[in-house]
């Protein structure tokens, strides 16, 4: 196993991983890297879905998306964000993640760990941005960490919820109070410490975090504002010095600690065929 850090900013490139052969050695030395380095890129991996499914198992306990329709077809396990028809019918669901957001943030556990294997590359225009949270929280003025401090922040999913193709017809408000039944708000404080590294996360996202409530209960919404800002989530030309952009290239698999970030799809206006296959797990 080699590891070879990339040109600066966020994340390490793996080569000569052989998920087949990987000892359980191996891959608690990948699991620490990918806590420390927040993101691990791993070179010729071309795993089928039951493979990837393997790999990332290895990690932790897969949990199958919520909703059916993402799921693969052979291996549920694996969520696929697909622009590709296949045999004239869609699989998986287009145009997923392109809002700044981690993997079930509005669900009361997110997911520890994903993993990403792009299986059709765009040519141009590929890739995730990320940002890491602890390094926002770090990066934060001493009078903004003290107001975020003691905050709890309220996730949901209802502003980016696919409509499904079984929605077509139905009433929004009907669809609208299904989202909120199946899925309702969660919240966790603003300032998390990382389950395993024992950072401190500066926990909110544009796509997601709805409200923050200071310790009486009062929103505090000019306050949430403020803390997306100066993450870098607010900023539509992506120049801010907290954005990191992943390219990746066929064979790759991505591997993050989404705990520690918030990411966002990249897609073209003009879209280029993208597949992508997503594995997420919950370690311990
Ligand atoms: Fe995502």
């Amino acid at each position: 196993m080699i590891i070879e850090p990339q040109g600066g900013g966020l994340g390490v490139v793996v080569a000569e991983f052989t998920a087949a052969t990987a000892s359980d050695e191996d891959v608690a030395r990948l699991r620490e890297t990918v806590y420390r380095e927040k993101i691990v890129l791993l070179k010729e991996q071309h795993l089928s879905p039951r493979e990837f499914l393997d790999l990332g198992r290895r990690f932790g306990r897969p949990e199958a998306y919520y909703q059916p329709m993402y799921h693969h077809p052979d291996v549920r396990e694996v969520f696929v964000s697909s622009n590709v028809e296949e045999q004239g019918r869609q699989v998986g669901v287009p145009k997923t993640g392109k809002f700044w957001h981690s993997d079930y943030q509005f669900m009361p556990r997110p997911f520890d760990i994903t993993l990403i294997h792009p299986q059709v590359v765009p040519r141009k225009n590929r890739g995730t941005y990320f940002i890491n949270l602890a390094q926002a929280y770090e990066n934060l003025s001493d009078e903004l960490k003290r107001a975020a401090e003691h905050t709890r922040s309220w996730h949901s999913v209802r502003r980016y919820f696919k409509i499904r193709p079984s929605d077509v017809y139905r009433p929004l408000s009907e669809v609208e109070a299904e989202v909120e039944k199946e899925t309702p708000p969660s919240s966790h404080p603003t300032v998390v410490t990382h389950r395993f590294t024992g950072e401190r996360l500066l926990y909110v996202s544009e796509g997601f975090t709805y409200a923050l409530e200071d310790d009486t209960g009062v929103e505090r919404p000019a306050l949430l504002k403020e803390l997306i800002a100066a993450t870098g989530q607010s900023d539509p030309t992506f120049e801010h010095p907290n954005i990191h952009v992943q390219t990746f290239d066929k064979g790759d698999m991505l591997i993050w600690d989404n705990q520690s970030l918030v990411h966002r799809a990249l897609h073209t206006a003009t879209p280029e065929p993208a597949v992508s296959h997503r594995v997420t797990v919950y370690d311990a």
